[in-house]
């Protein structure tokens, strides 16, 4: 499995599976969730109200990911998955590395060769950018998946990007 870094936007990624910094709603939001919903149009929210009305009926727990269609984005799927509230107090890195691993558990199930992730929990959820790269690459590392050929991480801007390079280089 190869790992690679773009700056850039993730709706306009051509790839097979994109992953939503969601929130538990699956109702959308700001940031990568609301430009998922807005430019994939209304039939991503159609199947999150039916996740929502069976599976989902309290809604999509931290750190579990659950797929839907991409609507009218370039990619096939959309993978939500709901990152954690960065707190000082409390050490949730579990549930951030939990995002990635079950995103690609979702995506090998989906068969999909190329899966494009954010930068969760580092937006609106406040996670300091060099933590959440070091999380981000070590259990995309560690989930090896079997069918998955490429992760791209989609950096909104430069810093991000020279932020998870870094990481990258110390991880390997
Ligand atoms: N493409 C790629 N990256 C993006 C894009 C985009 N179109 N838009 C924002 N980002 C970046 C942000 O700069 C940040 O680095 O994605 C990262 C995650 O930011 P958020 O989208 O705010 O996600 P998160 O911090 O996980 O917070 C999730 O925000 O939008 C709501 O409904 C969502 O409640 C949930 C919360």
């Amino acid at each position: 499995m190869k790992i690679v870094l773009v700056e850039g936007d993730i709706t306009e990624q051509r790839v097979d599976a994109i992953v939503n910094a969601a929130n538990s709603s699956l109702m959308g939001g700001g940031g990568v969730d609301g430009a998922i919903h807005r430019r994939g149009g209304p039939e991503i929210l159609e199947e999150c109200r039916a996740l929502r009305a069976s599976r989902y009926g309290r809604g999509l727990p931290t750190g579990q990911a659950v797929a839907t269609t991409a609507g009218r984005l370039p990619a096939r799927w959309v993978i939500h998955t709901v990152g954690p509230v960065y707190s000082r107090s409390e050490d949730r890195s579990h549930l951030l590395a939990s995002c990635y691993r079950e995103s690609l558990v979702v995506a090998d199930a989906l068969g999909v060769g190329t899966v494009a992730f954010p930068a969760i929990s580092t937006g609106i959820y406040r996670w300091p950018v060099e933590d959440a790269a070091r999380i981000a690459i070590t259990a995309v590392r560690r989930a090896a998946p079997a069918v998955v050929e490429e992760v791209r991480f989609v950096l909104f801007n430069t810093a991000a990007y020279a932020v998870f390079d870094s990481a990258l280089r110390d991880i390997g």
